[in-house]
């Protein structure tokens, strides 16, 4: 079948040129397989130089660093991602304060020799960073190529004006994260995404040069809409032909478009092309295919520029009456905002380690996850593409005012531009993205420079992509003037904490908004999917959090009180809780008007140096409350049955703001003998039966009115607690705790034995203590040491204490809860690695795992 495309002709601020288009939409034919293997025999004209390996680093800021000749000898060798504070130890002293958790900082410098092959000369060589923790300097041969203050978004630059040819290059970076405080949770710092060269030749397509939507999608056929900017860095004009050749999801050619261009000299000309997909395999977080589309440049009869766009087809359609439809099916937000490091890992971005949250994420029942409070890494979207999440892009947690001293309003006038276009330009593509964020919880929102600069944000936005709704964070009073038109300026209303008590006043006044929660209380669960679930105007929400994170230090663990502190903290917290609600949580503004000083104890500090709000704990672990969130969101005849952890004698255990109060899925609790203990049994049935070695407890209804949980009150006594869910009297579901004996031997599990050699690849195991049968012994918390063999090294250990003082890069770490994460990284030699797990008195555990050879790729040697 031939296509005919449409032809437009526009005036755009670069030249842009259309030409006449035809598409070829092919059916599965020799035809097809003829051109598609034509199509994969070209030999490949771009590909990116890994610039992760092998770089001289030091903290420390050593005058003429950047000079060719400064001797770098005595550095240490690392490579990338790289996150220099997670190798230090929490210190209270430590000027980054709670807020990032007394992690250490400072300035630090990367210095990397190359050679420039003489095939670059008369190229053009960038070097794109995705992200740098802070204000990197970046040096080329000791010329310095510029700065980039922002530590979340990605950069470039051009090397090429000072590359020497067959000759050492050098490239230095000077790291600068030492004006504290200047986050509100954990950064990191250093180079903790990835780098890479990309060499062109001078006509080429533009970086992130290339935009693909699909403005018109249904089942029987969608439209794809390319642009695509050709530069030329020439000074001459340059004919070219620029054709777009699609694939399917399992790689077949299905259809391509051409278009002949004139590449005027030192500009950049955009091309667009329209292409047709019929019965498109639509992209969704059930369904999450990908399309590519290759994009190829040709100049003189010869391929000069080859780009490859991942993207999905997919439609996105929001409204009040309807609220959010993809692919024309409702679908509630199911989401969780999330912080960007990874753990014990800290910030470095390992695509592995990214790919994994998303499977976590995946795996506890959410959709959608919203990145709080700035824009990903590359590989962390790539990974939400192809494994199905929702993605809300967001920008910025602050604008011109501060929220602590050294933030990014020192940055922004000059900088938000550039910042949103990074993000903007480099995310666009990405079917995963499907809102852009403006901001979270910025404090001028609600004065009268609010709305013109809620304005100025979002014209650049709506500028670059017209395809995604824009939102913004906001807390506190949402009535007035002011907020009224910075709602106004958004296509999305979103809400921090306080949906539930202005949604409905702000509905009736605004009927033409729509709303989702951007932040919620983990307590909160059920009266926030309630509100969403009953409104077609709330399209989601986003929990505070999807996952622990270091920084914002101990503001969900509970608190531990005398009976009179008790009294006093009650009080303290509806009051914290109604101003959090109102007014917003703006960090020391939390305390202003406050009844009493005891509030100060829901935020415990030192030795906390992690948040513990999360559904999932530091190392991924799923916390109770995420269990019984997968129930509320997605339904199911499921039961878990989770026993709330006794009080500490004489005191009493507080929950409030981001803390639930503590449970554990344990039967195991010495001591509490006779004791009465409460267990909580969250169910999707329509009731739970509960048995205590084998007795009957009790039965009790856990449909929506019971908020799908049971509380069972009962002397503990060792044995098998058994919670069983039912539909009328058939049996669907069971949830078994077991009274575990004394720890006898450790276990390691790792998620992946078989592993990459590209220096990158991680597994991530799971180490336990059991006990002599085989049961996880959920009070073990010995040491456990241990020694690795093979070509691989330990990254990292962590145990989801958040107040654990030990090292997060070491060969040691307490269990806690009976179980601790080592992550494990391949170096570039295939074979077999070796991790044996020993601890005092119990039998050692070992686990062994297959390095295989990866597919080399280019690296800046
Ligand atoms: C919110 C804020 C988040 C986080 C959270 C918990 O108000 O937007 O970034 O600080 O409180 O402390």
């Amino acid at each position: 079948m031939i296509v005919q495309l449409r032809e437009s002709r526009r005036q755009l601020p670069v030249r842009r040129q259309t030409r006449r288009l035809v598409a070829v939409c092919l059916a599965a034919t020799a035809f097809t397989v003829a051109l598609g293997m034509q199509a994969m025999n070209l030999p490949p004209v771009r590909e990116p130089f890994s610039a992760d390996f092998n770089w001289k680093f030091l903290i420390g800021d050593p005058a003429g660093a950047e000079a060719v000749g400064f001797s770098d000898a005595s550095w240490r060798t690392v490579n990338l991602p790289h996150d220099w504070s997670i190798e230090g130890k929490p210190d209270p002293n430590n000027p980054t304060g709670p807020g990032e958790g007394y992690f250490p900082a400072g300035v630090g410098w990367y210095r990397k020799a190359f050679t420039a092959p003489p095939s670059w000369n008369g190229k053009r060589v960038a070097i794109e960073f995705d992200g740098v923790y802070m204000d990197a300097t970046v040096y080329l041969n000791g010329q310095k190529l510029g700065t980039h203050p922002y530590g979340y978004t990605s950069f470039y630059f051009d090397l090429t004006p000072h590359l020497k040819f067959s000759a050492a290059n050098l490239l230095a970076v000077r790291v600068d994260n030492s004006a504290q405080p200047n986050s509100r949770w954990y950064s990191g710092s250093g180079i903790y995404r990835h780098v890479r060269l990309w060499v062109t030749e001078p006509v080429h397509v533009a970086h992130w040069g290339v935009f693909v939507t699909t403005p018109k999608v249904s089942s029987a056929r969608a439209t794809i809409a390319v642009r695509i900017r050709v530069a030329n860095d020439t000074t001459g004009q340059a004919a070219v032909i620029v054709r777009t050749v699609l694939t399917g999801p399992s790689g077949g050619l299905l259809g391509q478009a051409e278009s002949p261009a004139n590449a005027a000299a030192g500009r950049e000309t955009e091309v667009t092309q329209e292409l047709s997909v019929a019965n498109p395999a639509l992209w969704s977080p059930r369904t999450p295919q990908l399309y590519r589309a290759i994009t190829r440049v040709w100049k003189g009869g010869r391929l000069i520029d080859e780009v490859v766009t991942p993207f999905g087809i997919r439609s996105l359609a929001w409204s009040v009456e309807k609220g959010f439809l993809l692919n024309g099916k409702s679908i509630k937000l199911a989401g969780g905002s999330l912080h960007h490091d990874n753990g014990p890992l800290g910030a470095a971005a390992f695509d592995r380690a990214e790919e994994r949250k998303i499977e976590l994420l995946k795996a506890a029942g959410f959709n959608a996850v919203r990145t709080a409070h700035n824009p990903p890494s590359p590989a962390f979207l790539d990974a939400c593409d192809r494994l199905g999440l929702l993605v809300l892009d967001e920008p910025f947690d602050v604008w011109k005012q501060a929220k602590v001293k050294n933030d990014y309003a020192r940055f922004f006038a000059d900088w938000w531009q550039r910042d949103i276009d990074a993000m903007v330009l480099r995310d666009r593509n990405h079917p995963s993205v499907v809102l852009w964020g403006l901001g979270n919880e910025i404090p001028e929102a609600w004065t009268k420079e609010g709305a013109p600069m809620a304005r100025m944000l979002s014209s650049e936005v709506r500028k670059l992509d017209q395809s995604r709704p824009l939102t913004q964070a906001a807390t506190g009073a949402t009535f007035g003037e002011s907020p009224d038109a910075v709602f106004a300026v958004l296509d999305i209303g979103g809400y921090n904490y306080n949906l539930s008590a202005n949604g409905f006043e702000d509905h009736r006044r605004v009927p033409s908004r729509i709303m989702m929660s951007t932040e919620s209380f983990p307590a909160a669960a059920f009266e926030q999917w309630q509100l969403v679930h009953a409104n077609p105007y709330m399209v989601g929400e986003f929990i505070w959090t999807a996952m622990d994170y270091l920084g914002e230090s101990g503001i969900g663990a509970p608190s531990y009180l005398s009976p009179e502190q008790a009294a006093k903290a009650d009080v303290a917290s509806q009051f914290l809780m109604k101003i959090v609600a109102r007014n917003g949580a703006e960090g020391e503004n939390v305390f202003a008007g406050a009844p009493s000083a005891d509030l100060k104890v829901f935020f415990p500090n030192y030795p906390w140096h992690a948040a513990s709000c999360g559904d999932l704990d530091l190392t991924g672990f799923r916390k109770p409350q995420s269990f019984y969130r997968d129930i509320l969101w997605n339904g199911g005849d499921r039961v878990f049955a989770t026993v709330h952890v006794p009080d500490p004698e004489g005191k009493k255990t507080i929950a409030i703001g981001w803390s639930v109060l503590p449970t554990m899925p344990s039967w195991t609790w010495p001591g509490q003998e006779g004791k009465a203990v409460q267990v909580d049994v969250y169910s999707g049935s329509e009731k739970v039966r509960l048995f205590l070695n084998d007795k009957l407890i009790g039965e009790k209804p856990t449909g929506r009115a019971q908020q799908f949980k049971a509380t069972f009150t009962l002397p503990y006594v060792p044995g098998t607690l058994r919670a069983v869910g039912l539909r009328g009297d058939r049996k669907v579901a069971e949830s078994v705790l077991t009274t575990a004996g004394e720890p006898a031997q450790l276990r390691l599990t790792a998620d992946r034995d078989m592993v990459r050699a590209d220096g990158q690849d991680l597994s991530f195991i799971t180490v336990e203590a059991l006990d002599a049968k085989g049961r996880v012994q959920p009070n073990a918390d010995p040491p456990v040491e241990f020694q690795i063999s093979g070509p691989g090294v330990i990254a990292a250990v962590g145990n989801g204490d958040g107040t654990s003082d030990e090292l997060y890069q070491g060969h040691q770490r307490r269990l806690f809860h009976g179980r601790a994460l080592v992550v494990v990284r391949t170096s570039k030699t295939p074979g077999t690695i070796q991790l044996t797990a020993t601890a005092p008195g119990l039998t050692p555990a070992r686990q062994s795992i297959r390095a295989q050879m990866a597919i080399p790729q280019h690296e800046l040697q």
